[in-house]
Parts: C-alpha cells; structure tokens; sequence
C-alpha cells in the first residue's frame, strides 16, 4: 500500500486554531452545542481542522509536484492559510471556504486512489469517487462526526451512551434525511403558493421551522392545562407602604419569573424544636449596582418571615452569608444562632425532615426584575402542584459528582419540587402528543403516509413527525435543567442559573423555581429557542449514522478514517450524569427509540471511565480503564482505513504536569503506552487549548495546552527491534530537522516540547521494541526523557549561531535571569564565553555597578537605541530591543525596527526559543510570555517590515520570506 504523509504528519497551524478554539468558546446563539448539554465537547474548530489535515497530504510527501523545500514550504503555507479560513467561526457555514477545504480533501484522495489502484482491496477502499466514511467511536456531544459531515464524508458515531447516541442523530443523521424541505406545520401551509414559492429552505431550516412552530404550540397548549400553578402577583397597597420603589404597581398583576425558596430543616435548639430553619447561603437577591435588594428576616415570638428590601443592607457582610457560618453544610439556626453541622443536616435530610420555605418573588417589572416578600397564597399554590410522575432512578453513590444523597435527595426525582415535577411530565406528555399533531400536518403537507419509523431508516409523516418529536424532546431536557430545585438564583447577573453549572450535581440549598410562561430567565419558549437555532446550522449534508455500541467491541470503525476523543480517567463520569437527562428523554421518546430507551438507566458497567465506586477501588478502577482502552484503541489500528493516520484527542488534566519534567506525567505516559500496546506508531503530538476560554495564553502554566491530538498509524507487523543505543542515535539524527520544521512553521514556544514529542516519539513507536542494555524493554518515560533530552542538546546547539556577548548573557541568565550577581562571577563566565564584563557592558547588554552586575531587562533599554548604529551589536540586545519596543507599540512599531536587522532576525527568532524554553523550565512565567509573545507576533512582524504595510489581525506569513518555489 502506497501511503503519502499527511499534513498532520508534519505541520499545523496551531496558533490559528487555537484562537479560533477560545473564540468559539464565547459562542453561544446557534452553536450545534447548544442543542442539548454533553460533558467536556471539543470546539468544532480544532475538530474540522484536525480531519481536514489528516486527510490532506503534506506537501513533502508530494515531491513529483513540489520538488524542493522552498516549493514544499510555499504548498504547505497555502494549506495552512485553508486552515485558518476554515476554523474561523463565521466561516462555520459559508459554503465557499467549506468547499475549497473539500476540494482539497477530494485532490488527496485521488491521488491516493490512483496509486493504489493495484491494492488487493482496491475495489473497497479506493473508489475514486467515493470519499471514505468518517468513524467517532467515543462520540459524546458529537463535534467531530458534525465536522466530518460538513467537509463532506459520511459520517458514523457510536458511544455507549443512549443520550451521546441520541445527540449525534440529532446533528447527523436525522437533519439530511429531511434536508431541503419546507416545513409542514399549519401556519406554513396556509401561506398562498406564491408566498412558498419566495421561500427557501436549505438544509435543516424547514425542519428547525417545525420545531419553533411545534414548540410554540406545546408552550400554549402546557399553559391551558397548567398555568393556574404560575398565578401573576398582585402588588398592593401593603405592599408598597414600607417600598415606595412598589408604588408605580400597586393594583398591578405582574409576571412571576421565579419563586426563589430556602430549604428548611428542623431547629436544633429544644426551644425551637417545632420551627423549620431555613438553610440559606445568601441573602442578597441582586448584587447589580444601583439595584441592590436583599431578603431580611424577621424573627417573631416563635416563629419568622421573609421580608425583601431595595439598596445595600446596612450589615452587607451578614446578608451575605445568609444562615451560613461556614464551607459546606455548616449552618446557623435563624431563631437561636445555634450552629448546624453537616452530621445534623444530613440526619435531618434522611429522616425527610428537610422541608422548603418561599423566601422572596422575583416579577418582572416595567425596567427590570422586581424582587418582592413572599405571600401566603404563592406559598400555597405552589403546594397544590400534584405531580402524577417522577424519575425513580436513584442517584450514583459517586459524592465527587453527586452531592445530594447523604441529604436525603436520593433520586433523580427528588432533586425537583412537585410543580417543576407537574411541568416537566406536562411537557414531556406534550412531545408526545405533538408527534401526532405533526404527522397529521405532515400528510396534509403532502409528505409520504410511509409509516416505516424514523429508527428503521423511515423518511415519511412519521418519521417527520418523530424527528421533530427529537428536537423538542431536547427543549424539554433543556427545561430540567433549568428547573430543578438544583438551580439557584444567580445575584449579579440577575437570572437562574442551570443544574449543571459544573459537572456535577450539587446540593443547593437555596433554589429557585422558574415560571415556564414568562418570557424572562429559564421559560420554556427559550429553550426552543435555542434548540430550533442549532439545527437550522448542522450542515445537514451527507449520511450520517448514529448508533449504540462499546468502543471496546464495536466494528463500525472498519475501513473509515477516524478522530476521536475517549474519555479521560476519571475526569467526567458521562453516564452518571446524563441519567439526569436520560430519564426525561425516555419518557418522552421511547415509542420512537425503543431499542435505545430499553433500559431503565444508562448503561454503565462498560463505561470507560476508573470510577474507583463502581469497580471496588482505585487501582481496580484503573486498570479496567487502560484494559479496556487498550482494546478499544487496538480495534481502531486493526479497522482504520490505511490510507489515513488515526487521530486521537487526549485530555490533558493541568495538575498532571509536574516540575522539570515538563511534558511528562503518568497519565500521559500511560496512555501513550496504552496506544503503542494497542499495536499504533505514533507521528505527531499536537497540542491543542480545547478547553481553555478567552485567555489562551495566561499567566505561565495556566498557558499549557488542555488536549494533546495523537496521530498514529498501525505499526509496521515485521517491525523490528533496537538498542537503546541506536534508539538515540536515530532521535540525534531526526530530531534537529523536524524541530527546525517546527520553528519555521512558527508554532509558539509553548507548544514546541509537546510538538517535538511528536517525531520523537515516532522514532521510538517505529520499532516493535527498543531494549536497555540488560535486556528489558526501554519504557516510554524513558523515551519521553530522552527525547527531551535531545531535544535540550538541539536548541543548546543553536547557540552556535549566537554571538559571544549573547552567549554570556544566555548563561548569566540561565542562572540569574534578570537579578543582581556577582562581578567576580561574571567575570569568570565570561573568560569561558570569550568576552569581557567591560564589553559587555560596552555592548548595551549588562549593567555594572558596585561589585555588582544585571542583565538589562527590556524596560531598561534606551528607546533611542538604532541595530545600525551599534557598533557591538547582539543578538541579545536585538530581542530584548524587539520585545521592548512590541509591548510599547505594538507590531508595527517592532516591525520597524526589525527592518534595520537585516539578515540577523531570524537568529533574534532563534534565541527567544531558546530563552522562553529556559524560563519554562525555571518557571519565569512573566518572562516566558514576553518571549512566547515576540515568536507568535514574529510572521507579522516580518510581514511588516517587508512591506511596510498595516498589521493583520490573522496570523500572516508563517514560514519566513519564500515568497516563490
Ligand atoms: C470525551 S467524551 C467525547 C466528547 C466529544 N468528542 C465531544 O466533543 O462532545 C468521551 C465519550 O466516550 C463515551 N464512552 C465511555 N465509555 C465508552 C465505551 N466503552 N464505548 C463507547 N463510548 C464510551 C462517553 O459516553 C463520552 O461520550
């Protein structure tokens, strides 16, 4: 089999990514995430970028079209500038930048398909006008079965999850089956033809149509048949005698938006044993300037009551706290002061002595929330509520993620009030009666009376109709996630918070409880909303096929490209989670999955995550994940398509990364040995800030990558066998150029170890074996120490190309940085670097004073200072000139001065590598930014100088002049 090298194998634009992956983060209107709630998703940016460079050949592996390095370098710059056009978001549906990449993809594949049109499959594997399907065995909340979709692979997802499963269908496979067609619902069609004929509805636009208009409708219909349980609040004279803000409303009913309650448990004080003491952790309603207001209790012979007040509380610290003394459940009694200690809380919560007091009313107003003292009849109504069902799964006993038990609330029931629980089955009964409203306009509309279900492939009336029935299935599953007596009542920013704030379900012992019916904070036309906008986005091209399967066991990988993303450990335990979703979804949509609703919870006992709770201990825990990776990463080497590497994302947890050691941790080295065990050589170790927000690069660590992408390829059957030995003669020999190929395609200091690991990583996995001198297997610690080794020994030698001031300074700085130190020390240092302290301070670099020298720090360098007029000038000097003049002026202003560099400015690009992996290792974080942030600026920079021109806000040049082949 012919395989030509990827671009994956070779370069990535990682900055351009990485920008795009922390913008995406603030992305929220029609973002395919917002479709329903997954646990740890990856940006769609570094998913689409990832498959495109995986399917795409590098341009070295081309060498009849791009015979030299410059004409390799010019190819792979204009691949890279695909790239970036293609992580942006706003490119995330402009066809023209989506088709381009597409056209890319089809030109490798034909190449591909032409050189092995003698293959023994060739017939499978390499039909020319066939892109081969795209495999995510572990695929969560979907993003990188959408991204293959959308650059035109059919796309394939399994996961063990039914809620992962249903998510996928609902991004992939349920959208092209209806793409392109109008809506059905009433309202459409009683459009005359010639308004449906100025219409048009491409993709998935009809079908989010629908489930706006089926949305609005099961909204109407929920509140004729619930909406006593949400009365209007009427504010009244009485009301506003002691708040004169409530005067413009009295007589007025306003518009409940929430009801915020504090859970109560039984006075521990024997003078108060029959009052119910609220738990509250604030008793601050609004923090926002200007609009201050607070909860006061008022404690009255043997009991209290709640009253609300505008403006700041005269003992803001106190109301604050609310009843709270302390961390956890560590409370005071309102009555006495009598402390509560979590033991107490527990046992009362146990006992169902854990009771609810209303606290206060938050209305809408005419500019704005208005929050007001609870009435008696709120308090009563919101008892009539009689729930006719509830979820009675019970809750994991995993306390990292699931909080509420040892307080009694031991099912997913228990963790929603009765009226949240009328509501949510009142919507849930309401998916299921859309479903016939729909399939009735359906046919009206004219669409097929096959009656074949959506889950046998069915695309007529009721397929349709349980297609839209999905969607607003997930508005409800939106809608328990605002309203569970697990959201609280966010202060600053005025509004309900969701259930999973983290991942995690906490205890929350003062919460609120939305008004579906209001158009504020949380109602359910909301989460429609956001629902119908995601769909009408998913590319809705291209089959897609989600399905159930263990990632252990599963064949559909089987001659398909595949990037995917396993679980991490322990980080998230997906399937205990989502039973808090499950349970609603399999009430709504069993009739239409029953296959993948046939179980009363999630399935969890394959699940690989070490949950140390569910396999008898940590080590257990442990080792039934790595066997179980082990076998799930084998059956991706042994089904993979081979004409593509095989992408794997590992998330990498911030407090693994540990001293000196830098890159290396023990999960990570287990899992690279988990990958190579699995029969995979490895050819690249790309690390990616999946998971970061907007600061991408932060204060020092926080700057670390939070996923590494993998790229392997099965190992050769008849690879053969090597020393230690020969292992590091060949990491000397290979990993100088694939670090100077790295640096010329600009990749940030950051990122240069993780990267570097790559290749050497590829010289290591290339062997079936490499062994120490006794005998035994050389383990891949070692090998990661050794390829940082040589990696140290490689940049180390780039100081050749330094002058001998700028060596000094470079080993003065290695040990002092920018600190005072002895001159006599520094005098000797520079007798072996072949310079003089005098000259040194003569060339701009040194300060001396006093039996005492410094290094210069940029901010104490001359702002008049000209590279052409320095008769002993540095290297040193040039990048901390550079570094100077970029923090005060910006690109252009260091543009300018690099043009009086001339040819010395890619040593200057040479030594800031070198000094920010210095300060990496010695933990100088503010310095190692300064230098992280001259390399990233560098293609502009030089773009500017060359052309004189203003700065860009992209990443410009990215592999130095080559301006032609
Ligand atoms: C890190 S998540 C994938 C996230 C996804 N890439 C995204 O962007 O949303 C890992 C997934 O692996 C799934 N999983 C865990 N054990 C599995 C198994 N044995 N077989 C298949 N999937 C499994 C989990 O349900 C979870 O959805």
């Amino acid at each position: 089999m012919n395989h030509r090298k990827k671009l994956i194998e070779v370069a990535l634009p990682l900055v351009a990514i990485n920008k795009a992956c922390a913008r995406e983060k603030s992305i929220r209107h029609g973002h395919p995430s917002t479709l329903h709630l997954w646990w740890a998703r990856r940006p769609l940016a570094a998913a689409r970028a990832v498959i495109f460079a995986q399917m795409v050949d590098d341009p070295s592996s081309c060498p009849d079209l791009f015979p030299t390095e410059k004409a390799q370098a010019k190819e792979r710059k204009r691949l890279f500038g695909i790239i970036e056009e293609l992580v942006k978001w706003e490119n995330t549906t402009n066809e023209r930048v989506i088709e381009a990449a597409r056209a890319e993809i089809w030109q490798s594949w034909r190449r591909a398909c032409a050189e092995n049109a003698d293959h023994p499959r060739a017939k499978e594997l390499f039909d020319r006008e066939v892109l081969p399907a795209f495999h995510d065995p572990f695929a969560g909340g979907g993003a990188l079965p959408l991204e293959a979709q959308r650059l035109g692979l059919e796309a394939h997802a399994s996961d063990l999850n039914p809620v992962a499963v249903l998510i996928n269908k609902a991004m992939i496979e349920i959208p092209p089956k209806f793409a392109g067609r109008p809506p059905v619902n009433r309202h459409w069609q009683s459009k005359s033809s010639e308004e449906q004929a100025a219409q048009v509805w491409p993709g998935a636009r009809g079908l989010a149509e629908d489930v706006r208009f089926y949305g609005k409708w099961m909204r109407d219909e929920a509140e004729k048949r619930i909406g006593q349980l949400y009365p209007k609040v009427k504010v009244t004279e009485e009301m506003a005698r002691e708040r004169p803000d409530l005067e413009p409303y009295v007589g007025r009913a306003l518009t409940v938006i929430a009801w915020l309650w504090a859970r109560t448990v039984k006075s521990p004080n024997p003078a108060f044993a029959d009052v119910d003491v609220p738990l509250v952790s604030t008793f601050m309603l609004s923090t926002k300037k200007g609009k201050e207001a607070y909860v006061e209790p008022v404690v009255e012979g043997n009991g209290y009551r709640f009253t609300v007040k505008v403006g700041m509380p005269k003992d803001a610290a106190e109301t604050k706290k609310g009843t709270k003394l302390s961390r956890g459940a560590n409370f005071q009694c309102l009555m006495s002061g009598t402390p509560m200690a979590p033991q107490y809380i527990k046992d009362e919560g146990k006992a169902r002595r854990m009771g609810a007091r209303l606290m206060a009313i938050v209305a809408e107003g005419d500019r704005g929330r208005v929050y007001l003292a609870p009435t008696p009849e709120m308090e009563a109504i919101a008892l009539t509520a009689q729930p006719t069902w509830k979820p009675e799964t019970p809750l994991p006993a995993d306390m990292r993620s699931h909080w509420t038990p040892p307080y009694g609330l031991e099912t997913y029931g228990d963790l929603f009030t009765p009226r949240q629980l009328v509501a949510l089955t009142t919507f849930s009964d309401l998916v299921q009666e859309a479903r016939k409203e729909i399939q009735r306009d359906a046919l009206a509309a004219g669409l097929p009376a096959d009656d074949t279900p959506l889950a046998q492939a069915g695309t007529g009336a009721r397929a349709y109709a349980e297609a839209v029935g999905v969607y607003l299935a997930f508005a409800v599953d939106k809608c328990s996630d605002y309203w569970s007596a697990i959201c609280s009542w966010h202060n600053s920013g005025q509004k309900m918070r969701n259930t999973f704030g983290r991942q995690a379900i906490p205890m929350v012992w003062d919460y609120t409880e939305g008004n579906p019916f209001c158009t504020s904070t949380g109602n359910f036309m909301a989460m429609v909303d956001w629902t119908w906008k995601a769909v009408g986005t998913v590319p809705s091209r291209s089959k897609g096929l989600a399905e159930q399967a263990d990632a252990a066991s599963q064949v559909a990988s089987s001659d398909k490209v595949i990037s995917t993303d396993p679980p991490y450990y322990d980080n998230i335990g997906y399937a205990d989670l989502s039973d808090f979703f499950y349970v609603w979804l399999r009430r709504s949509l069993k009739p239409t999955f029953p296959d993948l609703f046939a179980t009363l919870a999630v399935p969890k006992a394959e699940e690989l995550v070490a949950t140390p709770y569910r396999h008898g201990g940590r080590e257990q825990a442990e080792a039934f994940f790595m066997d179980g990776m082990t076998q799930a990463m084998h059956r991706l080497a042994t089904q993979a398509h081979p004409a593509f590497p095989v992408t794997i994302y590992y998330a990498f947890k911030q407090s693994e990364r540990k001293g000196d050691e830098g890159t290396s941790s023990t999960g990570w080295e287990t899992f690279l040995d988990a990958v190579i065990q699995a029969g995979f050589a490895i050819s690249g170790t790309w690390p990616m800030r999946t998971e970061l927000g907007n600061r991408m690069i932060g204060s020092g660590t926080n700057a670390l990558a939070s996923s590494i992408i993998l790229v392997c390829c099965p190992r050769a059957a008849d690879a053969p066998t090597t020393s230690r030995r020969e292992f590091l003669q060949a990491l000397k020999a290979e990993l100088p150029q694939a670090l100077a190929h790295l640096q010329k395609s600009n990749i940030a200091p950051v990122d240069l170890a993780q990267a570097a690991i790559g290749p050497g990583m590829a010289v290591y996995t290339r062997y079936a074996r490499v062994l120490e001198s006794d005998g035994s297997p050389l383990a891949v610690r070692t090998a990661l120490a050794l390829i940082n080794r040589v990696l140290d020994e490689t940049l180390a030698s780039q100081e050749g190309d330094f002058d001998a001031d700028s060596r000094w300074a470079l080993a003065w700085f290695e040990q002092s940085g920018f600190d005072e130190g002895d001159f006599g020390l520094a005098e000797t240092l520079s007798k072996a670097k072949n310079t003089s302290v005098h000259g040194l301070v003569d060339a701009g670099v040194l300060a001396s004073k006093g039996g005492k020298v410094r290094l210069l720090s940029p901010a104490d360098l001359p702002e008049d200072w000209d590279p052409r007029a320095d008769s002993r000038l540095t290297v040193w000097e040039m990048v901390h000139h550079l570094i100077r003049v970029l923090e005060a002026g910006g690109e252009s202003a260091a543009a300018e001065l690099a043009s009086k560099l001339d040819s010395q400015a890619e040593t200057a690009r040479e030594l800031a590598y070198r000094l920010y992996t210095l300060c990496e290792r010695k933990k100088r974080a503010s310095e190692a930014l300064a230098y992280n942030a001259l390399v990233q600026s560098w293609p502009e920079i030089m773009r500017l100088a060359r052309d004189g021109t203003r700065p860009q806000t992209e990443q410009a040049d990215l592999f130095g002049d080559e301006s032609e082949a």
